[in-house]
Formats: structure tokens, sequence, C-alpha cells
């Protein structure tokens, strides 16, 4: 599932009419990048959790046979098959969270949906590069011993109020921890580690009773964090993977710019051109 219901206030008025998911990154929407990646993971069912004014982000995954038809009579075969893949990575589904109660609440939505399987979460403002995918490990794991399994990053200190924070203790994997706590956004001063979870979870269907039994938190909304860390208390097992790899953070106006110049440069077909660029620019700028 993908929650993607937020109003994206820090990206406003550009996100007025415009869902943020759909914000283009290089040559394509954010939210496809999610997809995608779980497409690469196996999961071929995605529910996107919507919000109001935000069904234009369903309607990228649909077919767009108008347009198809005429890219086909142009013989645009490149454009042609763009337009097709969205709706050919997976079986998209929507709901709607009617109020923003929290990541927690948004969770929650999906539970008609889920059913009783284990199912991942996947925060649209995290992207992970696919050179290197996060996904496959957790749900392997997850697969082989059950409970629940976050994927975490080591950050900075100073960036620790703005994530849910673990506290872990190691095993004999160096790159997957037991986490033996979990808080939402602690001030610096009461982080347990600068271990962070990233917005890639895979949880057990018992994460639905977790959520309803947790009060609202941070922000004064019921958060996913606290429901992980009632699981934990509860006993249920939590695994962390440690990701070492390429993660950008686009949930603010700064990290989206960072992302898009970091994605254009690694592109395969104007990736050159935009590093040439890239480079003069900056020397004239450092020119004045
Ligand atoms: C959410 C989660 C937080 C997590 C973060 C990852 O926070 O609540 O625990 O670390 O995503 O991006 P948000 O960014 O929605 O404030």
């Amino acid at each position: 599932m993908i929650p993607a219901a937020g109003l994206a206030t820090r990206f406003l008025p550009a996100s007025k009419a415009v869902p943020k998911e759909l914000f283009p990154v290089v040559d394509k929407p954010a939210l496809q990048y999610i997809v995608e990646e779980a497409a690469s993971a196996g999961i071929s069912d995605v529910l996107l959790i919507t919000g109001r004014g935000k069904s234009s982000m369903v309607d990228h995954f649909d077919r767009r046979l108008d347009l198809e038809a005429q890219l086909e009579a142009k013989g645009d075969h490149d454009r042609l098959e763009a337009v097709r893949r969205p709706a050919e990575l997976a079986s998209i589904h929507s709901s709607r969270q009617p109020e923003m109660l929290g990541l927690g609440h948004a969770v929650l939505c999906a539970e008609d949906h889920v059913g009783d399987s284990p199912f991942a979460v996947l925060l649209g403002d995290d992207l992970i590069d696919e050179r290197d995918p996060a996904l496959p490990r957790m749900l392997d794991l997850q697969a082989a011993s059950g409970g629940i399994v976050v994927l975490l990053l080591e950050v900075p200190w100073d960036e620790v109020h703005k994530y849910g924070v673990a506290s872990v203790e190691e095993t004999q994997d160096p790159d997957v921890v037991r986490v033996t706590g979990l808080v939402e956004k602690p001030p610096r001063e009461e982080a347990p580690s600068n271990l962070i979870v990233v917005g890639r979870y895979v949880l057990p269907a018992a994460i639905f009773d977790a959520i309803r039994k947790t009060p609202p938190g941070s922000g004064g909304e019921i958060q996913l964090t606290d429901a992980m860390a009632l699981m934990i208390n509860e006993g249920v097992p939590v695994r962390g993977v440690v990701f070492r790899g390429r993660r950008y953070d686009t949930g603010q106006p700064e990290g989206y710019l960072k992302t898009l110049v970091q994605l254009a440069c690694s592109h395969p077909d104007i990736g050159p051109v935009i590093r040439e660029w890239l480079v003069e620019y900056v020397e004239q700028e450092l020119k004045g």
C-alpha cells in the first residue's frame, strides 16, 4: 500500500491542484518510481490511499486509449510504450482516507483490501534508487520469520527529530538489526540512536489491531511508529534492514530539487548532457 492522501502543504502553491505524488522526477511522476519499486520486488497488487482532489493519481495508472491511438498512428513507439507502462506495472486499486488522522490511520484504511496477509507499505516521500533495491530483502526476511521488518538508515544526529527513530541490537548479520524500541520524531537529546525508519515497512495484518489501540501521538496524529512500538512491547519480533544505498528524500522542496538534479545526472539518455551543463553552470556561478 502507498499512503498518498496528504495535502503536501510544504509544496504549496505547486501542490494546490496537482498532487505532489505526480510532480515529475526527471521524466515520470514521483509515484511511478514507488510503484515500479514495488513491481520489481514482485508485488502485483498496489493499493493507493488517496484523498480529496487526488484522483488523477489513479488516472496515471490507467490506460489512455485516445493518446495511445494517436501515438500509434504517428509511429511514436517509444512514447507509446512509456504511456502504456504505468498500467502494466501492477493491478492498481485505490481507497479514500476520509480524514487526515496520521500515517497509522492511513494504514488502517488498507485493512479491507489487505485481509490477513502480510503487506508492504511504501511512503512516496522516500525514493530508493532502483540500483539499490531493499524491498526484496525485507519481504524475504518477513516471509522467513514473521513479525515486522522496517528499513533503517543512519543519518546525521541533527536530522533525527524529523523521523521515526529505532533502538537496536546487533544480530549476526551485519545488515540486519533487532529493533527493541521505536519513537516518533524525538528531540535529538532523547533519540535512542541516529538510525531512522525510511518509508518502507513489511507488516503483518496484526498491525491493524495495534493501530486501533494506538492513541494520537506526535503532532496529534495516529502514528504507525507508535503502533509498531506497541507490538514490540507485546513481544512481536521487529527487525530492521540497514540500508546503505542511495535514497532521496522528496518530502520537502529542497530535497525534491536535489533529487531532480541527482537523478537527471544518472539518467541514461540525458545524464551526460546534464552533467556537462551542470559543471559549466556551477563554475559560472562560483565566478559570480
Ligand atoms: C513518516 C513516519 C516516520 C518515518 C518517515 C520516513 O514521517 O511517521 O516514522 O521516519 O515517514 O520518511 P513523515 O515524513 O510522514 O512525517
